[in-house]
């Protein structure tokens, strides 16, 4: 294996799977009483507070993206044969991160963007057409869980058919930490990191020579500093996207029906009546509802920047969705509201060089998703009865929802 793992969940020592879901006490009391906290259990330090976070994620002379530990269990997490260009792209520090990030950044231009605006809507459409009014919708299962995957799988240029199978790798891809299972999860995910690369790899060659307007062919034509993308590190990219972009968006759109259903019930109505307040909406449920940003770095140079002395080689982890808590920086920031002027100042997509490349992708389907079905549905309301703890599951993102029913009205 690549890195060894931090078992981040053993920092707060959740009592229940709600309580992780959420974790608004844990934030407070670590916001408040140990906003520099060294756990000796997995031998971290781990900042809360907004200055803190922002400084190790983009401070890179002195926080390094590449050490020997991470606190990301996505992927089969196995070392490439032979390093390549892209194995730089999240472990490593500018000038190396530089060339990489540009390569893939070849597929998140604010051209493409637009361009695939209208596949994004379709797919959006037809999800939302397909649920009936004056039900009851499991919104996880009919929303928020397929439609980030759906689009990936569109803008790769994957052939329709062969979707289900592309998520079904997705989903053992995403398999969380588990100690009791660790090398079960580890050969599982190593064989469908293999079978995908056997699927992908001949549609990668095949649109050499057909080159056409999709994530695929932008990375075949990227090219800087006279460097490109070789066939094998395209696979790779993709399964990185795949990676680090389905299931933090699937989050993101679960959390805001949740939060739209739970912390704030005039919100949808006030969203309804004024539709142009989606793309602040969005921005705060990134910042109030998104709870399981985080990050390591390892200290690279002696340091007190934290105001504790750091030594070289130490582990960092920044809580970017506890940051998002800050009252420094957010005011009444244990509420939701979705006026907050300055809400975009969220460090859910992280800070600094390494600042998440598919934000707009994600802003994009979390407002088009929002718009498309606020504009469809003129009310919603919960189920009695609901019992959160029994609709999480672990995820690669911490707690994710599994069932969150919702009745739609016409
Ligand atoms: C709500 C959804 C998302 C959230 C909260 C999120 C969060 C993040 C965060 C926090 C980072 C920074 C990691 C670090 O500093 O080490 C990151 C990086 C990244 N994200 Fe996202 N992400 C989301 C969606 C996406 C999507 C849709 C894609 C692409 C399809 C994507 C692609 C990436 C890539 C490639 C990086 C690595 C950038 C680099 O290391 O230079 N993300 N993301």
């Amino acid at each position: 294996m690549n890195k060894e793992i931090i078992p981040i969940n053993e920092i707060p020592n959740f009592k229940s799977r709600a309580e992780e879901f959420f974790p608004i006490d844990w934030y407070k009391e670590m916001l408040h009483n140990h906003p520099v906290y060294f756990h000796e259990g997995t031998n971290t330090w781990n900042v809360f507070k907004y200055k803190d976070v922002k400084q190790v994620l983009s401070n890179y002379e002195f926080f390094s993206s590449n050490g020997p530990r991470t606190a990301l269990f996505v992927g089969a997490n196995k070392k490439p044969e032979k390093p390549t260009s892209l194995s730089n792209i999240v472990m490593a520090d500018p000038p190396d991160h530089r060339k990489s990030r540009s390569l893939l950044s070849a597929a998140f231009t604010p051209r493409s963007l637009k361009n695939w605006e209208p596949r994004i809507q379709q797919i959006i459409t037809d999800l939302v057409e397909d649920i009936q009014a004056d039900t009851t919708v499991n919104i996880v299962e009919a929303f928020a869980a397929p439609l980030p995957g759906m689009v990936i799988a569109d803008l790769f240029g994957v052939p329709i058919k062969d979707q289900q199978q592309f998520k079904a790798w997705v989903d053992i891809l995403f398999q969380p930490y588990d100690k009791t299972r660790i090398e079960d999860i580890m050969q599982l995910k190593q064989q469908a990191q293999k079978e995908y690369f056997e699927y992908l790899y001949p549609i990668v060659i095949h649109k050499r020579s057909n080159l056409s307007d999709d994530i695929i062919c932008d990375l075949i034509r990227a090219e800087v500093d006279g460097e490109r993308f070789t066939d094998e590190e395209i696979v790779q990219a993709t399964m990185l996207l795949l990676g680090a972009g389905v299931e933090t968006t699937s989050h993101a759109i679960a959390n805001t029906f949740y939060s739209m259903l739970y912390d704030d019930t005039s919100v949808y109505g006030e969203l309804r009546n004024n539709i142009e307040l989606v793309p602040n909406t969005v921005e705060e449920m990134l910042r109030y509802r998104f709870q399981s940003s985080r990050r390591e770095r390892t200290v690279k140079q002696d340091n007190d920047l934290l105001g504790i002395p750091l030594k070289k080689g130490d582990t960092v982890i920044a809580w970017m969705s506890a940051c998002n808590m800050d009252g420094d920086i957010f005011e009444n920031s244990f509420e939701v509201d979705i006026h907050r002027s300055n809400n975009k100042k969220h460090l859910a997509f992280g800070s600094g060089p390494h600042f998440c490349l598919g934000a707009p992708l994600a802003r994009l389907e979390m407002k088009l998703g929002l718009e498309t079905f606020i504009k469809k549905f003129s009310r919603i309301e919960s189920v009695e009865g609901y019992e959160l703890e029994k609709n999480l599951t672990d995820s690669a993102t911490g707690q994710s929802l599994t069932n969150l029913p919702i009745k739609v009205f016409k």
